[in-house]
């Protein structure tokens, strides 16, 4: 199911470019661009209709979109071979971030991936190098995906983790597997990554400032800043005992720290929260605080009811685990 919607999807989307590439082949533009994150991992072509080398690839790719089901041997590897017109002027700023000087030009992007193309136009060429692209995003996924977290919370990893380039800020909760605790942080990380429009629920950014002061009594301000609806924040969780190489970059990240912690992450900053406890309302209000959008509980009343709280919680004895 969740595969024919991806199908679906992609369909939709070349429906909205322009560009002469024909089926199964996806025209793709800026306004419906992919990124790195995507699910599905893209082969792309940045082309000019008058670019004779492009013209002459075509069929090849053409063959690898047809036959993209054996590239991988695997049945959840799926590819789209796709194209962006760059001199059609909506595309212009789109390929000059992927630095495209001449044509064609070649990346994969997808699956936490863009990587550039370089060897020359064979067949075999582009399916060992998207073989190898894949490779080693399979090996980075399934660490990834070794965490215990659901969706709208990304599980991520040191190679998966966000980037100065990356879309949206980060909160970030690093904790250990083998944590009591763990279970006890599923539902608020769940609730914060929802409020912050981490979820599938779009809504303009004003309105859901509006809905998360109302929910958790925030005092917030914006100055009519806001517009379109993007995540405020999205919320990962970043398993610090999965193996060696997480325990390392967990203590890079967070030095000294005790697990589980929370992390801001924003263009590539990132900063050690010490805002705890780890309720839906207070993580909301540290991702909204750090955007310079919340002050704040509204009343001295509720913040003594969360100090309150944070006493029982602290005399329970919730567990903190060295890093
Ligand atoms: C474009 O070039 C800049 C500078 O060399 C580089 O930092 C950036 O990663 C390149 N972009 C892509 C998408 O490869």
């Amino acid at each position: 199911m969740r595969q024919l919607l991806l199908t679906a999807c992609a369909s939709l989307v070349a429906a909205s470019c322009t560009g002469n590439l024909p089926p199964p082949m996806v025209n793709l533009c800026a306004s419906d661009w992919p990124g790195r994150d995507a699910s599905r991992l893209y082969l792309v072509m940045f082309y000019s209709p008058r670019c004779g080398h492009c013209e002459r690839l075509k069929p090849l790719l053409l063959h690898l979109a047809r036959t993209s089901n054996d590239i991988f041997g695997l049945p959840n590897r799926p590819l789209t071979v796709a194209g962006v017109d760059c001199p059609e002027e909506s595309n212009h700023q789109l390929c000059k971030r992927y630095n495209v000087t001449g044509y064609p030009t070649i990346f994969a992007i997808g699956q936490g991936h863009e990587a550039r193309y370089k060897a020359g136009a064979s067949d075999a060429e582009l399916r060992r190098f998207l073989r190898t692209t894949v490779g080693s995003g399979a090996s980075r996924r399934a660490r990834c995906g070794a965490g215990v977290f659901k969706e709208p919370v990304v599980n991520l990893c040191k190679a998966h983790f966000p980037e100065a380039e990356a879309k949206h800020p980060w909160l970030v909760i690093l904790y250990a597997s083998r944590a009591k605790s763990l279970k006890r942080l599923q539902t608020p990380l769940a609730a914060a990554a929802e409020d912050l429009g981490g979820g599938a629920t779009r809504i303009s950014r004003p309105e859901r400032l509006a809905a998360l002061a109302e929910k958790y009594k925030l005092r917030v301000r914006h100055g009519g800043q806001l517009s379109g609806s993007k995540p405020f924040a999205k919320v990962g969780a970043m398993c610090c005992d999965c193996d060696q190489e997480a325990r390392d970059f967990c203590k890079s990240l967070a030095p000294g720290s005790l697990l589980p912690v929370l992390l801001w992450s924003s263009g590539g900053k990132v900063e050690v929260s010490s805002r705890s406890p780890f309720v839906a309302g207070n993580l909301v209000h540290v991702a909204l605080a750090h955007l310079g959008l919340s002050a704040g509980p509204q009343s001295s009343e509720s913040a003594k009811s969360k100090s309150a709280k944070r006493g029982k919680r602290s005399a329970r004895g919730e567990g903190h685990d060295e890093l």
